[in-house]
């Protein structure tokens, strides 16, 4: 992670009984007693883009599972500091081809303003290259990006410069299996999304910058409950746990 921007972490979700006909059916809003998921609304309209989403509640059980005490030592010592949350809340996802009519705008390469900014991809069902999914170039995390903050990422002086760093760093497809789950500074690296076949995951961006002010200071649940409740927790380094990453 360190190195390259983005990690598979290790750890497999249990979620075996979750099945992509779910969402369709919606059958996890409110018939099954033990919902690892409890959306906030039922999943909205397709957008242009085929994608299908809702916002997740902070009390869904997967999120006991993903937050370990390991992954949150793990953003302490990436992001330097313990002031960080869970900017806006999780958000399953579904791309569906189905509905789309035109790729997202996130198709070009680009980095989410330009502040460090972690996002967890968490796979719900299996994600491979025919699917859609995100592609990073590794190292970009390590430049400065401050100027390209606004820079609109169609312009083709960024897009040549996008170019070059994927010739000379390579790319980093962010596929796995149903239940594993990815990191990567999505806020200070360069990344994309590929669009394909279906995908369904759950998204979460952890943020530490001020200047994502609608989420600064924290308003949402979450500040008190969730991660700031293991804010007297030992932040030492798990340098069992890093080195998988
Ligand atoms: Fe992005």
């Amino acid at each position: 992670m360190f190195r390259n921007g983005c990690a598979l972490l290790p750890m497999k979700l249990n979620i075996d009984s979750f099945a992509l006909s779910d969402v369709q059916k919606y059958n996890f809003l409110g018939n099954n007693k033990n919902p690892m998921l409890i959306l906030e609304a039922p999943l909205g309209v397709p957008d242009k883009t085929g994608i299908i989403s809702s916002r997740c509640s902070l009390n869904s059980p997967i999120l006991k599972d993903i937050f370990t005490d390991e992954l949150y030592q793990f953003i302490h010592n990436y992001l330097g500091t313990k002031n960080f949350w869970i900017r806006n809340d999780p958000v399953l996802v579904w791309d569906s081809k189905k509905h789309r009519q035109s790729n997202s705008d996130s198709g070009f390469f680009h980095v989410d303003y330009a502040t460090h900014q972690l996002s967890i991809i968490c796979y719900l069902e299996d994600c491979n290259l025919n699917s859609t999914h995100t592609v990073f170039i590794p190292k970009t995390h390590k430049k400065f990006w401050y100027q390209y903050e606004f820079t609109n990422k169609k312009t083709s002086s960024f897009i040549k410069m996008a170019l070059k760093l994927k010739e000379k760093n390579g790319l980093i497809d962010l596929i796995g299996k149903k239940g594993e789950c990815w990191i990567m500074d999505a806020g200070n690296g360069l990344h994309a999304g590929k669009y394909a076949d279906d995908r369904i995951m759950l998204h979460i961006n952890i943020a530490c910058s001020e200047y994502y002010n609608s989420g600064y200071p924290p308003t949402n649940d979450l500040y008190d409950r969730f991660l700031f409740n293991k804010k007297n927790s030992d932040c030492t380094l798990n340098r069992k746990w890093m080195q998988h990453i």
